[in-house]
């Protein structure tokens, strides 16, 4: 049964007998001789001993002050050792172009066959300068500008010698309580998949043997975002149909992207932790999907199996996960400790090995790290790469573009650029390294742009800055918990006296970047804190309130959404954080941001998303009826639906037409016009509904759309392809299936769309 996955490159590796030449420099001669790199990857491979290859599959955490003085005793000495034997294939957490050199130099310098090491890391959102968090760059719905964020994000991170990026996280999820939500592209799979694409492309671009160009990762197989009751790590317990249809979809997305590696997850899936479970892992990714690159483990994650009460000790974690196929051992010291012997003890077989090896050595030499481990590492291009013009004007762009308007009465926003009195209410509007987020492990506190920052280019106004209240209490440092202020409002006064004397208050209020992330998980998802009451205090003196949002994932803001004009979703932004909302705020660019995911009114309702199913009893059937799908104390509907972001002008939609084009293909076309007064850009989104199904439908599925920009008066005519790609399903065999009969087609500005049609297939 084992046999059954050991790759045919195996076959290639006996072509060359293990008593070749034991030549250091075999590595790097190969490139020069051999083309294809299944056949260096094989001779390589047959020249190394079972625990060198199982070096490979060994990542390590940085583990000493590398340019320091050698550790002479304890784990680090330990690591170094292996380092030298050539035990460890990898290392994350290893940063800046000398510490990566010094690594990469004991590694093909002092080991026996000077194979290269693959340096990881969370280039999540960028490496030091920092565009928005995923969540919000997914709001942009510009596939352009989330690839250039990748790319400039690969751009920095290999100039300080880096070479694979653990990104991105297409974990699908509909529960705001999840910390993680920050770190993906929200709820939908047709978005996720299409930003998925953008983000490897981005970050891996045309040539991976470029030296500003990054191994990507997808991340986490699988399920993770499904996290029972929002917690992290928690247990995960999805039925067939939406693994198939909601889960995998962004996962194989990236596969035909070309990703080159896979990180598995910490969540279990049907009783089987997934770092185990060989059925996501060699089932469906390595046969079904054809994935030839490699999979790591999550950190910790083959140990944690023992806690999950699955494997019995670290050995047992070992074999179970080198079975399923994990490929490389996040820092679990299973595989460098265990796997030699449960080789020798005939309990896994070495071909298990040679295919991982084979599949990491691949994607070194794909890397080009074979011709030059230290295409990395080049002093001048990190001195000026990083931080560079060219990155903060990028990150700067992106920014604007994931800003989404939620709400704008009487039209308060844009704000007059002169002759205001502007009272500016929230430590958030302050803070300098909340917009960074918690992903930011090579950016300095104090190195975004903050609000007031932003708002002081604008002189024309006078501003004057009350805190209100702290958010925070202490220092707000990775990774502890952050005290948040549930008492102190001390300065509520001062900020009421701001905000009488004004003509326009800006509250910036929300979540601190360290308030979401991994392990940040919530239960109630409102304004943290005494900000709630700050809001409604300044309220009281003063109801002429522009309130800015900084969030890692959707907030219950009910109260807001019902009394404050207007509302402008600013998320967590990176770096240029502050001069993109300020911008947004005077009308220097027009917010065209739309939402990756539904905002809730209670937390109650999560998890919440647009394309839900139908049930059988979706609505009241009489007056007063209580037999129904529905909660007696809340309602249905959401307080910002999927896809929902307003502009500085309007948008209208009308002429919708459906034309059958053969059997499975129908193109379906609307005209887009701008009825307000400035330019503008809006995402028009188009849905399907399959309304009888042999698997049910959900009642809405986005199936395209598409980015427009137009002048006051312009119209366009926007022409939609649905194909056999987005009107079938997968059924509970994993089969793709498209059925024929009745559909509904509905297009709009957001989810709640405005005009709908029929067709037949
Ligand atoms: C754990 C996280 O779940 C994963 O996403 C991350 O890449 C690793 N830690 C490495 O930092």
């Amino acid at each position: 049964m084992k046999k059954r996955y050991i790759l045919t490159i195996v076959s290639v590796v006996f072509m060359f007998s293990s008593a070749m030449g034991q030549n250091k420099t075999l590595a790097h001669k190969l490139t020069k001789n051999e083309t294809s790199i299944d056949y260096k990857v094989a001779k390589l491979l047959s020249e190394m001993t079972l625990e060198e290859k199982i070096g490979q599959m060994n990542q390590y955490n940085g583990f000493w002050n590398v340019t320091g003085p050698t550790p002479s005793s304890g784990d680090a000495a330990h690591k170094y050792e292996h380092l030298r034997k050539g035990y460890v294939g990898s290392m994350l957490n290893v940063r800046g172009v000398e510490e990566v050199r010094a690594v990469q130099k004991i590694a093909v310098e002092e080991t026996r066959l000077g194979i290269p090491l693959i340096i990881g890391f969370d280039v999540i959102h960028g490496y030091e300068t920092l565009s928005p968090i995923p969540l919000a760059e997914a709001a942009s719905w510009d596939l352009e500008a989330i690839k250039k964020s990748a790319e400039i994000a690969a751009l920095e991170a290999s100039a300080a010698g880096i070479n694979w990026t653990f990104a991105p996280m297409v974990d699908i999820s509909r529960d705001a309580r999840w910390g993680r939500v920050m770190e993906g592209a929200g709820e939908d799979t047709y978005l996720g998949s299409k930003i998925a694409i953008a983000r490897v492309k981005g970050f891996q671009g045309e040539d991976l043997s470029k030296p500003n160009t990054i191994a990507a990762c997808a991340k986490h197989w699988a399920g993770y975002g499904f996290t029972e009751s929002g917690k992290d790590y928690n247990t995960v317990d999805v039925g067939t149909s939406t693994l198939n249809n909601i889960i995998f979809p962004p996962f194989k997305a990236t596969v035909d992207a070309g990703v080159k590696t896979f990180m598995n997850s910490f969540n279990e899936l049907n009783g089987i932790p997934a770092t185990a479970n060989a059925f996501l892992q060699r089932d469906i990714l390595k046969e079904k999907w054809n994935f030839d690159g490699f999979v790591v483990s999550d950190w910790g994650s083959m140990a944690e199996m023992i806690n999950h009460g699955y494997a019995e000790n670290i050995k047992h974690a070992a074999e179970l996960s080198v079975i399923a196929g994990s490929d490389m051992d996040m820092e679990s010291y299973a595989y460098v400790n265990e796997l030699a012997n449960l080789v020798k003890e005939g309990k896994v077989d070495e071909g298990l090995i040679n295919d991982a090896a084979s599949r990491i050595l691949k994607v070194k030499f794909e890397l080009g790290l074979f011709d030059n481990p230290y295409k990395y590492c080049d002093e001048k291009r990190e001195k000026e790469v990083i931080g560079s013009k060219e990155i903060h004007d990028a990150v700067l762009d992106v920014a604007k573009k994931s800003i989404v308007l939620l709400k704008n009465e009487n039209n308060m926003l844009p704000l007059k650029k002169k002759g205001q009195k502007i009272a500016v209410i929230g430590t958030l509007a302050n803070d300098k390294t909340s917009p960074l987020g918690s992903w930011r492990i090579a950016a300095d506190d104090n190195t975004a742009v903050s609000v007031l920052e932003g708002l002081a280019e604008y002189p024309d106004n006078a501003i004057t800055y009350a805190k209100g209240a702290d958010l925070v209490l202490g220092e707000a440092t990775f990774p502890f918990e952050l005290e948040i202020n549930t008492t102190d409002k001390s300065g509520f006064e001062e900020a009421k006296n701001a905000a009488k004397n004004a003509d326009v208050v800006i509250m910036v209020l929300g979540e601190h970047g360290f308030q979401s992330g991994e392990a940040r998980s919530r239960s109630e998802i409102g304004l943290p804190g005494v900000q709630q009451d700050l809001l409604e205090a300044v309220y009281a003196v003063n109801k002429n309130i522009v309130l800015v949002l900084n969030n890692g994932r959707p907030l219950t803001i009910s109260w807001a959404d019902a009394h404050i004009p207007a509302i402008v979703e600013g998320w967590q932004l990176g770096t240029q954080s502050g001069h993109a909302i300020t911008q947004v705020l005077y009308g220097d660019y027009n917010p065209s941001g739309k939402l990756p995911m539904t905002f809730p009114r209670s937390v109650g309702q999560v998890p919440i998303y647009y394309n839900y199913k139908n049930t059988g009893r979706p609505a009241a059937n009489e007056p007063n009826s209580v037999f129904w799908s529905h909660y007696i104390d809340e309602s249905n509907t959401p307080l910002y639906a999927f896809g929902h972001g307003l502009s500085y002008t309007s948008f209208s939609y009308s002429n919708l037409k459906v034309k059958k084009i053969s059997e499975q293909h129908v193109e379906v076309s609307v005209e887009l016009k701008n009825t307000g007064k400035v330019k503008g850009k809006e995402v028009a989104q188009l849905y399907i509904r399959d309304l009888f199904a042999s698997v049910t439908r959900p009642v809405k599925e986005l199936k395209g759309f598409e980015l427009v920009e137009l002048e006051p008066n312009e119209t366009k005519t926007l022409t939609f392809q649905l194909t056999e790609k987005e009107l079938g399903f997968y059924d509970n065999n994993g089969d793709y299936v498209v059925e024929s009969g009745d559909f509904k087609v509905f297009i709009g500005g957001s989810s709640v769309t405005v005009l709908e049609e029929k067709f037949k297939l």
